[in-house]
């Protein structure tokens, strides 16, 4: 193909063409150069992941030795530490993976897009589900159609008392809680014009997710669910080694300085702890189609996708659909 390119763009010149030549030659065998690299390091890569999930952390160690590329180096790393026992600041190292890379740009995107969505339904009461410390909702409520009670359910006490101080100034109603219980536990009459709920839903297990969906359909007015368009791949299958292995390399790639706290601290413990044997799984990520599908199973209707931003691990979206709140039943 590159040298099609180049035999079409020699020029007459003879002299001129030797050189065009020479330099599309130079490049064509550095281009090869780094495919091959790219292949060999992508085995590596594939070997050490293929190690992990068989539990085999010297076979894994061993493949990434000397690695060539942001994700070879960082795993040959962690696995060396993991036998010398070095631990890293893991809230300094999850601080500066949230604070920094393309979680600027994505925490940007979602706040705009929830501000939109309070400046088109004009809620009069929210709930958040899973609020963390926040930094997707403080930032939205900044628009003049945000609604002033808030109600956050949040089972990380920390995270909740982060939370409350940021809306200082609002109206709180907020429950130090895990939301399978708040949901079940809803009186007949609570209403929440909008329900959202940013990147918390994959925490629970499909099944717990359409018992809890089903429990609010009936008191909500719009919900508005961010989550990662992930795809769904066979656990450990060659399939969903390349999606790691491709998505943790761009990830690391987004953070320069700070690249080696954020991998050590953070991702390498994310990356090997979904892989090796008996982890325990702590995300139920799924595709926006089955996003889809799933609040539509429980009752919701209009349901809407919007792409929002093109993160490294996959793109994330804004799902929003309509419950089905009684008239007549007053607002909280
Ligand atoms: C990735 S954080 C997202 C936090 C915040 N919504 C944001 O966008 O930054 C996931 C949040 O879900 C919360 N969470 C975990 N399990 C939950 C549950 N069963 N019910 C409600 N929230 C839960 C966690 O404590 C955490 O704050």
């Amino acid at each position: 193909m590159l040298g099609n390119t180049a035999t079409e763009l020699l020029p007459h010149d003879e002299a001129a063409g030797r050189v065009v030549r020479g330099a599309f030659g130079d490049l064509e065998n550095a281009i090869e150069q780094a495919v091959w690299l790219a292949r060999a390091v992508t085995t590596y890569i594939d070997e050490a992941l293929k190690a992990l999930a068989a539990g085999d952390i010297d076979r894994a160690r061993e493949a990434v030795r000397g690695g060539g590329t942001p994700l070879t180096a960082a795993l040959a790393e962690h696995l060396d530490d993991a036998r010398s026992g070095s631990v890293y600041d893991q809230p300094a190292a999850f601080e500066a993976f949230i604070n920094g890379g393309g979680n600027v740009g994505l925490y940007q995107a979602v706040t705009e897009a929830l501000g939109n969505l309070y400046a088109r339904v004009r809620p009069s009461s929210l709930l958040d589900i899973g609020c963390g410390d926040g930094r997707a909702l403080r930032p939205a409520l900044t628009v003049e159609q945000a609604p002033a009670s808030v109600t956050l359910v949040e089972p990380s006490e920390t995270l909740l008392d982060s939370a409350v101080r940021a809306l200082d100034g609002f109206q709180v109603d907020a429950r130090h809680s895990r939301v399978e219980p708040f949901a079940a536990a809803l009186p007949d009459d609570a209403v929440f014009d909008v329900a959202q709920s940013t990147f918390a839903l994959h925490t629970l297990p499909h099944e717990v997710r359409d018992e809890v969906l089903a429990d609010l359909v009936g008191h909500v007015g719009v919900l508005a669910v961010v989550e990662f368009d992930v795809p769904d791949l066979p656990h450990a299958s060659p399939e969903h080694r390349r999606f790691l292995a491709e998505a943790y390399e761009r990830g690391l790639t987004e953070y320069d300085a700070d690249r080696t706290l954020v991998a050590q601290g953070f991702l390498m413990p994310v990356l090997t702890g979904q892989l090796v044997p008996g982890a325990t799984r702590a995300t139920w990520e799924q595709p926006a189609s089955r996003w889809a599908e799933q609040v539509t199973r429980a009752g919701f209707t209009g349901v809407e996708v919007t792409r929002l931003h093109d993160y490294w691990w996959s793109p994330a979206f804004l799902l929003t659909a309509s419950g089905s709140p009684t008239a007549t039943t007053p607002r909280r």
